[in-house]
């Protein structure tokens, strides 16, 4: 839907501020957000703590619970922003990717709030999202950029040439790293979500102490599945011999896997860098919180002369501030939706551009 057809009067060419509300609600963080001319004034994030004791999000708790939080949420995101609804210009949401249950929470309210208000909507690809939120602070990258998306259900090369304009280059044909670091943790033992515990562990633990099988997939694609299955059977095969092993060995293995998913996905950046001769890089989504991840990037540019961004952490995990930045650059190229648009689980890479 286009600008004029909300009777906007072009606040961005007026001088007038825009201020939007964001709405993120994809999987199992309920968060809103409040930004303006690009700036977050909050960002709140609710986690559910209800699926660790399932070792893994249950779909249909992750709904009851955004239900339970998002009114709350968004409250609290209005107030420390010092915003008033009356305030707002436009209500953004997560449109896609994401579980079903849980994006419709998040669009429904959107939408209802942006009917009330008599105010656009816009729907926001929550991938891309992740990728602008190494634009929401400075230093920002300059376009063209490659980021390494990675989350729980995501591993991808992105090539972002505008803020609006960006191509999947390569990702995962399998498991993402997210999921890497989450399976390998439930067969340690530890809770949903192991990625920020493995991480924990590995700063104690010997990187070369064990050696896991790195793929070899063509391009710039990756794959984890294999890797899951090799640390299955090592695990295994060594607590067969010492039921004490994981124990013992709990941090050298944390920082043996770690480093092994770290190799992988900094192999394939690096070498897209040096293919398209791009040296602005990034990271981002939940994995891109990882210490040992955050470092390699970094020795990687201070060897290549690349200039590295990595998100603020409240910015790296699903956030709602990300969702109101992307937003944000959608208002300004008047890219609304209107009230019959639909989640999607899956999502389409072109649909937010439409
Ligand atoms: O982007 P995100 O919050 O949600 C999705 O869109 O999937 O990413 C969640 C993923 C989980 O797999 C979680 O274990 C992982 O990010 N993660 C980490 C760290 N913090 C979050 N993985 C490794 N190290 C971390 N510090
Ligand atoms: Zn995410």
């Amino acid at each position: 839907m286009l600008q004029s057809e909300y009777g906007l009067n072009g606040a961005s060419h007026t001088g007038k501020s825009i201020t939007l509300l964001a709405i993120e609600s994809s999987c199992d963080e309920t968060s809103a957000a409040v930004i303006r001319d690009g700036r977050v004034l909050s960002n709140l994030i609710a986690n559910q703590k209800v699926h660790e004791q399932y070792g893994g999000v249950v779909p249909e708790l992750a709904s009851r619970a955004h239900m339970q939080n998002i009114v709350p949420v968004v409250d609290q995101a209005l107030q420390q922003a010092g915003v008033q609804k009356s305030d707002l210009q436009a209500i953004a949401f997560t449109q896609s990717p994401g579980l079903i249950g849980s994006l419709l929470v998040g669009a429904s309210f959107a939408k209802a709030l942006a009917v009330a208000l008599n105010i656009p909507l816009i729907a926001v690809h929550h991938m891309k999202a992740h990728v602008l939120a190494n634009c929401i602070n400075e230093p920002r990258p300059s376009f063209p950029f490659l980021c390494l998306t990675v989350s729980g259900g995501h591993t991808q090369i992105v090539l972002c040439k505008d803020y609006l304009d960006m191509e999947i280059i390569g990702q995962t044909i399998d498991d993402a790293a997210g999921e890497a670091f989450d399976k390998t943790a439930k067969l340690l033992g530890l809770p949903y979500p192991g990625g920020p515990l493995i991480d924990r562990y590995a700063q104690q633990g010997n990187p070369s102490r064990f050696r896991f099988p790195r793929p070899h997939i063509p391009g710039y694609d990756y794959s984890f599945s294999g890797l899951k299955t090799a640390i299955l059977y090592f695990l295994k095969e060594q607590t067969a011999k010492d039921p004490s092993f994981i124990e013992h060995h709990l941090a050298d293995i944390c920082a043996s896997v770690q480093q092994t998913i770290i190799d992988i996905l900094m192999q394939k950046l690096i070498q897209a860098a040096e293919d398209t001769g791009i040296r602005e890089v990034c990271i981002a989504g939940g994995v891109s919180a990882n210490k040992g991840l955050r470092k390699a990037l970094q020795e990687e540019a201070d060897k290549r002369g690349w200039h590295a961004y990595v998100p603020e952490f409240q910015y790296c995990t699903d956030n709602a501030g990300m969702i109101g930045y992307m937003a944000y650059h959608q208002y300004l190229a008047g890219q609304f939706a209107d009230l019959h648009v639909v989640p999607s689980a899956r999502g389409d890479w072109k649909m937010a551009e439409a």
